[in-house]
């Protein structure tokens, strides 16, 4: 039977540089993603394609709040352009910049949708980048001033603060393999640094958000890794996934636990990589007591590993679904993924993210019809469901993402949206999926039991 608390909050998500468009717009300095997708031709990118106009969000936030209220979404994340706030990351203020998200926030709230901002989602200023970016360590003051000047601008407007979203990929896929900005190669040592900087950097952001905007508001920070779900739901099987999951493999860096270990453990656990210890040894003592643990977490949750009892990863089967960008379906992972991350933690936890890229096209009625995204969201939605009534903690969840936007380094080829964006003329249509989802908002969840 699928249930969810009566004060479940129900929203959708989005990034800046994924939406926004207006990239040299009202005194917008640049930030690493304009840098990347324009550099080589737009080599970096499919299609060559940029984030210069997006979805004009900038400038339709009204017409995209007015859908957002028309499907019942009850809260909506987004997050702030470093670049356009403060151009160059450590000096002026671009007032400009703060009048939009000013305006977004009224518009937001006026229509009962709570604001939940992320302060990072990958859009750092150039000006800071060519400073040495998240290796310098200068990035925890750049960071903690930046969080400082936003939240004493939206005091007692926002109570939802998410500081760094998926500090893996910013690391992993920005500084380790290149394929994400700023498209550095750097040896393992560094990333081991720049996670380090990244704990550092939300723990002062924490405390400076909390300083100047009061203690209730709460701060969360939002890991990704592999979350691996069991093959057979016996004891063993769970606590052969638990374990998996927070194994660190070849690719040690892309772990839940990196940062949050950090956090909220204030230590590395002894099973760390080699090259990460040796980096420890270097670290202050006094850099352990700076770390703060977050008020909640929140997961992103696309795809997991299914595990068996000893916890080695299980193949998937010939003609196993996949969405469209070949990321298997896996509902599992919502079930076990909270779980695992809470069992570890023991923090309130927010789905920050869940969805899928499909291959929507306006039908002949003109509508776009994309039963496959109800599918899976039917499916995912349900397993959380189980998680909750386990006791997991989970006070939230939000789909990713409300409108079809920038899919990185896809481009535009990736279409995760409720609603469908025609980006030629910036037509939006809502999808099948916008009407359903409403429903499952609607009726807290209960139009899940089929
Ligand atoms: C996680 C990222 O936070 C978001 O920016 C991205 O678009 C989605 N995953 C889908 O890949």
């Amino acid at each position: 039977m699928v249930k969810f608390p009566s004060d479940f909050i129900w929203g959708a998500a989005c990034a800046a540089y994924q939406c926004e468009g207006a990239w040299d717009e009202d005194g917008k300095g640049p930030g690493i993603w304009d840098d990347f997708c324009h550099e080589l031709n737009g080599h970096h990118v499919n299609n060559g394609d940029s984030g210069d106009v997006a979805c004009d969000s900038y400038h339709r936030y009204r017409e995209d709040v007015a859908l957002m209220k028309a499907h019942n979404l009850r809260a909506y994340r987004f997050s702030i352009s470093w670049p356009r706030v403060i151009p160059d990351g450590d000096g002026e203020v671009n007032e400009a910049g703060l009048a939009y998200y000013d305006a977004l926030l009224d518009e937001l709230i006026a229509n009962g949708i709570e604001p939940m901002i992320t302060l990072y989602h990958w859009d750092l200023p150039s000006a800071l980048q060519r400073k040495g970016g998240w290796q310098n360590p200068q990035i925890v003051d750049w960071f903690a001033r930046y969080a400082r000047i936003i939240a004493q601008r939206f005091k007692g407007r926002v109570k939802w603060y998410m500081t760094i979203n998926e500090a893996q990929c910013i690391t992993f896929l920005g500084y380790g393999i290149g394929t994400h900005a700023p498209g550095l190669k750097l040896p393992e040592e560094e990333l081991a640094r720049i996670y380090h900087h990244i704990a550092l950097s939300h723990s002062a952001a924490m405390r400076a958000i909390k300083q100047v905007a009061g203690e209730s508001v709460q701060v969360g920070f939002v890991p990704c890794g592999n979350l691996c779900y069991p093959q057979a739901d016996t004891p063993e099987g769970r606590e052969a996934a638990y374990r998996a999951s927070f194994e660190y493999g070849d690719r040690w860096g892309f772990n839940f636990n990196i940062v949050l270990d950090s956090l909220v453990l204030k230590r590395y656990d002894d099973t760390v990589p080699a090259v990460v210890k040796k980096f420890a040894a270097t670290i202050p003592a006094s850099d352990w007591e700076l770390m703060e643990a977050p008020d909640f977490i929140g997961i992103n949750v696309y795809q997991g590993q299914m595990v068996d009892a000893q916890g080695k990863a299980v193949p998937k089967p010939a003609g196993y679904p996949l969405t469209a960008c070949k990321w298997p379906i896996t509902p599992a992972v919502m079930h076990y993924g909270p779980m695992n991350v809470h069992r570890r933690y023991r923090l309130p936890i927010i789905i920050s993210e869940n969805g899928l890229s499909c291959n929507d096209v306006e039908f002949l009625d003109g509508r776009v019809h994309d039963p496959d995204r109800v599918n899976y969201l039917h499916r995912y939605i349900s397993e959380l469901s189980r998680a909750v009534q386990e006791g997991v903690p989970v006070f939230g969840y939000l789909h990713w993402s409300f409108l079809d936007n920038f899919e990185w380094s896809s481009g535009y080829d990736e279409r995760f949206g409720l609603i469908f964006v025609d980006y030629a003329t910036q037509r939006r249509i809502p999808k099948d999926s916008a009407g359903w989802y409403a429903r499952v908002i609607e009726t807290n969840g209960e139009c899940l039991n089929v």
